[in-house]
């Protein structure tokens, strides 16, 4: 499983001033016991049930499905293209680098195992321009390629206008056959894109009702493509399931769950509003972007459950280990005391690089006959210290090694500590009320029927 340490966010470690003292983490385990209560009866926070689409029978309702839909395609398609947006490709994208080889879409057909993966969760033309290049210079091009469709509404304009496009370049290469190269991940019984899916006769799968965006990797939202792309999807559900069982734990200090939520909701009220995650694994580099979406639209809320404004949440950021030693330690280390440190560390990388005999440089003999993985391992524990030294505090999640099971677990640990964090700060951690004035303002700009006063109130204030 996970190895959880947070003791360096402790006033033991880091004096009281900046780390969590034993009365200041006593009050939070009191705060937290009401959230422990429902992790351990394995119950819905906000009436979301995203928690029960890790386990029996949804789980093997959903396995079986995406089997059915992934297998006839698996070995002949050259192209996936993942076409979504926030909730709708994070976790795609992040299980996709955190499971295969960095080097996936330049492998041989024979080597991969699996389609080449294009994830397109922006509509800069130039991205899609370059994307759709690149696989109409292939022969057959679009004919063996599957689109994977994601959104939950259909209305997201971004995954809309991809779409349109997709769909018409299918239907150039395939004719009357495209609609067999798509298919659909969406509400089952609501929606625009549900409407559009009975209308032409595509392959659906669900977004599990009562599951959100950015809950959502765990269900076929992000599990299609990574079955596609031979990824052991039942064991990323195991390894969820393991963490949902690990945070019923009715002690705080013993629960996963609970310790990140309250560790982090504790140090933000001690003026620590800045949550960075930092993995020491380029591999899990975008689990950490999966990671700022979920903690940010999730706690970045004006108004709280009772209706006061509150305008909290902390500020998650990313950064890697050690690129950004290099970049951003210099601030974490000497600019305001407002951080805390997340690092992701891994024992096993199955592999590891011997550094060879080198120039007899004496200022450079002590890597000689060292690894890469051990200077890796070195660097963290050293910026763990240089932190520690200058009183910022930093915890560690340790990941025995990258496989499914592992990244499942994590997924897992942060969708419960959000929810838990909600609590804790007590605001809904499952809306996103402020992103719908943009959609709003942009159906305004692009001409949409009954969005024409957004335009005229987005005119008054836009640059000429
Ligand atoms: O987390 C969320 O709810 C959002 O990020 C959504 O996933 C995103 O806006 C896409 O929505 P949809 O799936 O309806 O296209």
């Amino acid at each position: 499983m996970l190895q959880l340490d947070f003791s360096r966010c402790h006033a033991s470690r880091l004096g009281s001033e900046h780390g969590l003292t034993d009365e200041e983490l006593n009050a939070i385990y009191a705060e937290l016991r009401p959230a422990c209560a429902t992790l351990a009866a394995g119950g819905d926070f906000g009436g979301q049930r995203w928690r029960g689409i890790v386990r029996e029978p949804v789980r093997t309702a959903h396995l079986t499905a995406i089997e059915a839909a992934a297998a006839p395609w698996r070995d002949r398609a050259r192209n996936l293209i993942v076409l979504g947006i926030g909730g709708s490709a994070l976790g795609n994208i992040a299980l996709q680098s955190a499971l295969n080889p960095p080097t996936w879409n330049l492998m041989g057909d024979d080597h991969r195992g699996g389609p080449r993966l294009f994830v397109l969760d922006n509509v800069d033309p130039a991205t899609v321009g370059a994307t759709l290049d690149l696989i109409e210079a292939d022969d057959p091009g679009f004919a063996n390629t599957v689109v994977n469709v994601v959104s939950k509404s259909g209305e997201t304009a971004e995954t809309a206008a991809q779409f349109m496009v997709l769909r018409e370049r299918l239907q150039h290469a395939r004719g009357a056959d495209a609609r067999e190269h798509i298919i659909a991940v969406t509400d089952p019984s609501h929606g625009t894109m549900r409407t559009i899916c009975d209308q032409e006769g595509y392959t659906t799968l669900p977004v599990p009702e009562g599951v959100g965006g950015r809950f959502s990797v765990l269900s076929p939202v992000g599990l299609f493509s990574a079955a596609m792309c031979g990824i052991d999807i039942a064991a990323l559900l195991d390894g969820a399931a393991a963490m949902d069982d690990a945070s019923k734990s009715s002690a705080p200090d013993d629960n996963p769950a609970a310790q990140l939520a309250g560790t982090l909701i504790g140090l933000t009220r001690k003026g620590k509003p800045i949550h960075v995650l930092m993995p020491y694994a380029n591999a899990l580099y975008l689990l950490a972007d999966w990671y700022r979406q979920i903690w940010a639209e999730s706690l970045g809320k004006r108004y709280d459950r009772d209706g006061n404004e509150v305008w909290t949440g902390p500020t998650p950021v990313k950064a890697l280990g050690t690129t950004d030693q290099h970049s951003q330690v210099q601030l974490y280390r000497e600019g305001p005391n407002d951080k805390v440190i997340g690092f992701m560390e891994v024992d096993d990388f199955g592999r590891d690089i011997t550094i060879p005999r080198g120039f007899g440089v004496e200022a450079l003999g002590y890597l000689e006959g060292s690894t890469l993985g051990t200077l890796l391992s070195a660097e963290k524990k050293a910026t763990e210290y240089a932190l520690l030294e200058s009183h910022r505090p930093s915890y560690t999640i340790g990941f025995p090694r990258i496989d499914a099971f592992h990244v499942g677990a994590f997924i897992q640990l942060w969708q419960l500590a959000t929810a838990v964090a909600g609590e804790l700060l007590n605001i809904d951690a499952f809306d996103q009320p402020a992103v719908e004035t943009g959609k709003k303002a942009t159906f305004g700009l692009m001409g949409r029927p009954g969005y024409e006063e957004w335009k005229e109130k987005v005119a008054g204030t836009s640059r000429v």
